[in-house]
């Protein structure tokens, strides 16, 4: 039996890693480990709460005695660790919750599982989840990023990210602590924050406020589907070589504009408005300071080596996230009014 501590699993991303995992091993205990920051949603989680092999632990992972004492307690022998500050414009205003979060927790849970497995690796596994966005910004269309491209961080977020990925390579070359890195581009789907572009946009189209688009729309991003990050992520737990790194995306880059007005259409067709509706509500702003312009990812190693694909088209897989929010406004509400924070006080009270 596996005692898996997934780190961050209240957020975006890790609630579906979460979700497939105790769903698919139902022989795995898993451990869903966060400090529900701004970013952490107990509501996330709520259908996949009652199940024997989920639980959830309230804990920071820059908090070293209470690390320690859990991995005592529980006796983890993997960690996914998604936990992480992971907003690009909040890391601009406040760079040192990043390093705080990313750089420093990242190291403390490595520290722990260096002490705990005291080098009895066989069946352990340090998996760490990093971002496409350490290895800069690409000018060339006919460029994507490897597994081997230099890193180039140049955002206060995607520096704490890069460090945190020499840690773990660190930990691995020096005390042979097995460990994989992915690094995956930008996730859409159900659950998404929004105060990331996909779903604050559905958010103000819904609410018919300002859509504000940084710069000129013209930067790229390489969207995936968070499921298929989710798989992905299973495949590399499991089959992903020890000390490798691979990359993950969905070979789908859209410019900011064109997804954007794709949104638009999409909305205005659901809502029952008139063509070109929304896309009135497009407003151009201040661009984000030192914005990347272009990030494309290059997955053939995962593809090719193990075998994973994305299964998602990426038409379906917007129609299908603007359903989840447009059936699910209750979540959207709650987390734009802070009610979610109330979540975990109800649901745990009296335990
Ligand atoms: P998110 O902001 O939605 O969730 C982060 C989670 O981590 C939250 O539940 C939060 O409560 C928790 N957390 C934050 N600080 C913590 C701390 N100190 N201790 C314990 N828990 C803490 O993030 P996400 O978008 O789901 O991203 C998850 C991971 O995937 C991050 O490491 C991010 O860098 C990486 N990533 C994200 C994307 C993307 O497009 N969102 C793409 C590639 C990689
Ligand atoms: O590439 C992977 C990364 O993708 C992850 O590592 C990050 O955690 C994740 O937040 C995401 O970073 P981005 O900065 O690319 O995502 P964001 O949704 O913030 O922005 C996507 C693009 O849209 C980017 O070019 C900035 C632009 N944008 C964003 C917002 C929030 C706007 O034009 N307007 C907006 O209001």
């Amino acid at each position: 039996m596996k005692k898996i501590v997934i780190t961050g699993g209240a957020g975006f991303i890790g609630s579906h890693v979460v979700r497939l995992f105790v769903q698919k091993y139902p022989d795995y205990q898993i451990f869903n480990l966060d400090a529900l920051t701004y970013a952490g949603n107990m509501a996330n989680n709520e259908d996949i709460a009652h199940l024997p092999n989920y639980h959830f632990i309230k804990a920071d992972i820059t908090d070293e005695a209470h690390i320690d004492a859990l991995f005592t307690e529980y006796q983890f022998d993997s960690v996914i660790h998604l936990a992480a500050e992971s907003h690009v414009d909040r890391s601009i205003s406040d760079p040192l919750a990043f390093v705080k979060t990313n750089v420093i927790g990242t190291v403390n849970l490595l520290q722990a599982a260096k002490k705990h497995w005291a080098g009895h690796w066989e069946g352990k596994r340090f998996y760490h989840i990093s971002t496409d966005e350490v290895y800069g910004e690409l000018h060339n269309p006919e460029e994507f990023f490897l597994e081997t491209t230099p890193y180039d961080p140049r955002s206060p977020y995607s520096a704490s990210k890069a460090s945190s990925d020499h840690f773990v390579r660190a930990f691995h070359e020096t005390y042979g602590l097995p460990t994989v890195i992915t690094n995956c581009s930008n996730n859409y789907g159900p659950n998404h924050f929004p105060e990331k572009l996909i779903p604050l946009m559905i958010h103000n189209i819904l609410n018919n406020k300002p859509l504000p688009v940084y710069g000129k729309g013209e930067n790229v991003r390489d969207w995936l589907y968070v499921v298929d990050h989710a798989r992905a992520i299973d495949t590399v737990f499991h089959h992903g070589k020890t000390g490798d790194t691979y990359n993950i995306g969905g070979f789908n880059e859209w410019k900011n504009i064109d997804l954007v007005h794709l949104l638009c259409e999409i909305m205005d067709k659901k809502l029952g408005r008139t063509e070109g509706t929304s896309k009135q509500l497009i407003t151009y702003v201040t661009d984000r300071a030192g914005h990347d312009l272009r990030y494309a990812i290059d997955a053939h190693k995962i593809m090719n080596e193990l075998g994973w694909e994305p299964s998602l088209q990426f038409a379906e897989g917007l129609e299908k996230t603007v359903d989840w929010y447009l059936s699910n406004e209750k979540w959207l509400k709650d987390v734009t009014s802070g009610a979610y924070q109330q979540y975990y006080q109800n649901m745990y009270q009296g335990r």
